[in-house]
């Protein structure tokens, strides 16, 4: 198959050609079955758990003996996933929040849900897992300021702070892409209606592959993953089954060839 391509194929068609062992790294962010679309809405939940079995049956085929998988989705459905990956034999990694502190759903028989899930499983152990490539900002400027001169005695020994910051922790305080744009003065709706912020995918590109490694975009809608792909040196495959979006995913993809 063509590598760095984004294929305009339904995604059990595209599956079948993809060599076995053959991804390094799957970001997939697939439909929630939450009714926002056509493409987002199945008949029952049992059909769409039924669907999204068999995507993932057909992705841990593909993924390389180390390979890496995350998968985004609300918190129920990712809660059933987790126990299919881990009873496929995945290796559980990180239940990722993704904390949309600017999110509006307002509910008043329960608590307003600000969250969605990043599911991260390795297929081995010897996964790559580039930590110092995601460092985040260290809270307390004041404590750290001071720790860079003296240290911070920890366990009998003098802790630095890291000068790129500390560690990526598993909450993603990450602001969602506006669904609206300015064009011509007008305001009016983006294309597509779940495109996932791209710091966000960079974050899991970054930490989870090597510059030249394979990714697997597989449900691409606006081609965040593989336009992200492309500008870290990765290379990337995918497809997209509505034709609106795989051609704006291809003038995507050509602005950032340009
Ligand atoms: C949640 S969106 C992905 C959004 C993407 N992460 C982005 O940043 O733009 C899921 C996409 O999957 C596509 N899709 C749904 N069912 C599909 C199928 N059976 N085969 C291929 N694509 C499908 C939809 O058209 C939609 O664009």
């Amino acid at each position: 198959m063509k590598i760095n391509n984004i294929y305009l194929e339904d995604v059990f068609d595209f599956l079948k050609k993809v060599d076995n062992e053959s991804i390094d790294l799957a970001i997939i962010d697939p439909p929630y079955n939450q009714k926002i679309d056509d493409w987002d809405t199945f008949k029952s939940e049992k059909k769409y758990f039924d669907f999204t079995y068999k995507w993932l049956d057909l992705t841990i085929d593909k993924l390389k003996p180390n390979g890496s998988l995350y998968i985004f989705n609300n918190t129920y459905n990712s809660a059933f996933i987790l126990t299919y990956l881990v009873s496929k034999g995945l290796l559980f990694k990180n239940w990722i929040v993704w904390y949309k502190k600017d999110g509006f759903s307002p509910s008043r028989r329960k608590f307003v849900n600000n969250q969605e899930v990043i599911l991260f499983f390795t297929k081995g152990e010897k996964y790559t897992f580039n930590y110092n490539d995601v460092r985040v900002p260290y809270l307390s400027t004041s404590r750290i300021n001071a720790a860079k001169k003296t240290g911070i005695l920890k366990n009998g020994k003098r802790w630095f702070p890291n000068e790129n910051g500390r560690l990526c922790p598993d909450v993603w305080e990450i602001p969602s892409v506006r669904l609206t744009e300015k064009v011509n003065g007008k305001t009016i709706k983006t294309l597509h209606p779940t495109p996932k912020p791209e710091s966000m995918i960079e974050r899991m590109i970054k930490a989870s592959s090597n510059p030249g490694d394979l990714v697997l975009d597989l449900f691409s809608g606006s081609g965040t993953t593989a336009y992200v792909a492309k500008q870290l040196d990765r290379n990337f495959i995918g497809c997209e089954n509505n034709l609106d979006y795989f051609e704006y995913i291809q003038e995507r993809l050509r602005d950032e060839k340009e």
